[in-house]
């Protein structure tokens, strides 16, 4: 039968933000502003893709599979990118005023709770991922937790978010391009796919195949977002168009040309299918994130 994955993304979405709800106080708690804040980017309708990747990946290398194991990582996984997306949008970093097809979480609770609710969401992604397992081992755990810090830290995401600052309205080589895009997006993305492996105990070549996977998708979806920021329909992608070219950041297409961009992006799909090649069917999710993540129009 044939792999239905908007049924498959729909579904897991479902679950994954059952999991969220559960994961947090509840929003009277007080003070209910930070409570608030931190649950309207959270609920505002992402795609989910890092928590469903990590569960695509757990999937790929155990059956039958337990998810119970892997809910506090798949949560923290997705409150790290929600901050990085309350930060990313503060005046002083992209400014930026539309997000998940909302006003952005400063313009709606000002830019102090912004940025607490950012540093909120944060800590509370490892506290959750740090609590008394009930199913796990403390040294998975605590492989997992060393894994998504370093892809979310400096040597990750932070460093990347640095690096993009810093080359706005400059031109950029090839290096420095390619260190912003795995850096800041493909770092956690290879970390969602990663920690799915290690949860569900995948041996070492299946966690090299994996991570020669997480590499290539991270990187395209990076490119991906550098096209549709040019290319996208602001009513589907819900966040502003052209937000980019006015801000003159470091993109794909502006250092290398539209078309090129998209040759990237196919090379990128191809080199992420073949690191699949010695998985049978329990890898189809991902191969069809994979294809969804060339494909996506938000
Ligand atoms: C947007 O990420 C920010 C990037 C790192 C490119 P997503 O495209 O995953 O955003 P949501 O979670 O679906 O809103
Ligand atoms: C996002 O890059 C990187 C993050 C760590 C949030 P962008 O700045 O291109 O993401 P969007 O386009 O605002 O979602
Ligand atoms: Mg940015
Ligand atoms: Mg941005
Ligand atoms: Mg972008």
């Amino acid at each position: 039968m044939q792999f239905d994955l908007k049924k498959y993304l729909k579904e897991k979405k479902r679950i994954i933000d059952k999991w969220l709800e559960e994961a947090l106080p509840p929003e009277n708690t007080y003070p209910e502003i930070l409570h608030k804040a931190m649950r309207y980017t959270l609920f505002a309708g992402g795609k989910r893709i890092r928590p469903i990747l990590m569960i695509a990946s757990y999937d790929t290398v155990k059956r039958p599979s337990k998810y119970d194991e892997i809910i506090p990582f798949a949560c923290g996984i997705e409150m790290i990118h929600a901050y990085s997306l309350i930060h990313d949008d503060l005046p002083i970093m992209d400014d930026d005023d539309f997000r998940r097809g909302k006003p952005t979480n400063h313009r709606v609770f000002g830019e102090a709770i912004a940025l607490l609710a950012g540093d909120g969401l944060l800590t509370e992604a490892f506290s959750l991922m740090s609590r008394k397992h009930k199913k796990l081992s403390p040294t998975k755990a605590l492989l997992s937790i060393q894994e998504i810090a370093k892809a979310a830290g400096i040597s990750g995401m932070v460093g990347g978010q640095v690096v993009d600052f810093q080359s706005q309205g400059k031109k950029v080589d090839k290096k420095t391009i390619e260190y912003i895009h795995n850096s800041k997006t493909g770092a956690l993305i290879l970390a969602s796919v990663r920690v799915g492996a290690i949860i569900g105990e995948g041996d070492k070549k299946a966690l090299d195949a994996l991570t020669k996977y997480g590499k290539a998708i991270g990187l395209c979806f990076q490119v991906m977002d550098d096209i549709l920021d040019i290319e996208g329909e602001q009513e589907i992608l819900g966040k502003d168009i052209g937000s980019d070219i006015e801000k003159e950041k470091a993109t794909y297409p502006a250092v290398f040309g539209m078309e090129s961009s998209k040759d990237k992006v196919k090379e990128l799909l191809d080199e992420a299918i073949t690191a699949l090649d010695s998985f049978d069917k329990n890898a189809e999710p991902l191969r069809e994130i994979a294809r969804f993540i060339v494909k996506r129009s938000y």
